[in-house]
């Protein structure tokens, strides 16, 4: 079957069978190798992309789900986030956020939903956030650090009363 969606901020189309994945589409069809597979079950996060501005998990999506819908992945974040791009990058490696890399183009899905919906969030929702996102090198303390610089710069963060 075909479908028609937007990818990263242009028109695409797809010949797919109809039980192809999203993640499986997007790596094979598009190239769109950010689009880490590591569970495969909606349990890592690092297949994460938006649909419509929220995140999902694409692993979990049928290809056929993307019709006639708006895609953004971690490529996409790049060129949405334009002149801020290059302070993300430089947040995310002066905060130590990332090791192997394998989780980051899924935090930085994750990171893109929250500073587009432009809502404030406080430390408790970015952990909330970071609990679906597996990254087994960090800690987490690096990424919960760059988060918070970034969506501070943003002017997106809640400070919490301690
Ligand atoms: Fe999709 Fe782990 S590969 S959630
Ligand atoms: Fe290696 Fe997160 S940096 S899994």
């Amino acid at each position: 079957m075909k479908i028609t969606f937007n990818l990263n901020g242009s028109s695409a189309e797809a010949e797919i069978s109809p039980s192809l994945s999203l993640a499986d589409m997007l790596r094979s069809q598009f190239k769109i190798y950010s689009i880490h597979l590591g569970c495969e079950q909606g349990v890592c996060g690092a297949c994460t992309v938006l649909l419509d501005g929220k995140s999902v998990r694409s692993c979990l999506m049928l290809a056929v789900q993307a019709d006639a819908h708006d895609i953004v992945t971690a490529e996409g974040v790049a060129l949405l986030e334009g002149e801020n791009w290059e302070n993300i990058e430089s947040t995310l490696v002066q905060s130590g956020a990332f090791q192997c890399g394998f989780c980051t183009s899924g935090m930085v899905v994750s990171l893109e939903e929250i500073l587009a919906n432009k809502a404030l969030v406080t430390r408790s929702d970015i952990l909330s956030r970071l609990s679906g996102q597996v990254c087994r090198c960090t800690g987490y303390e690096p990424i919960l650090l760059a988060f918070e610089t970034l969506l501070d710069a943003a002017h997106l963060l809640r400070k919490e009363q301690l």
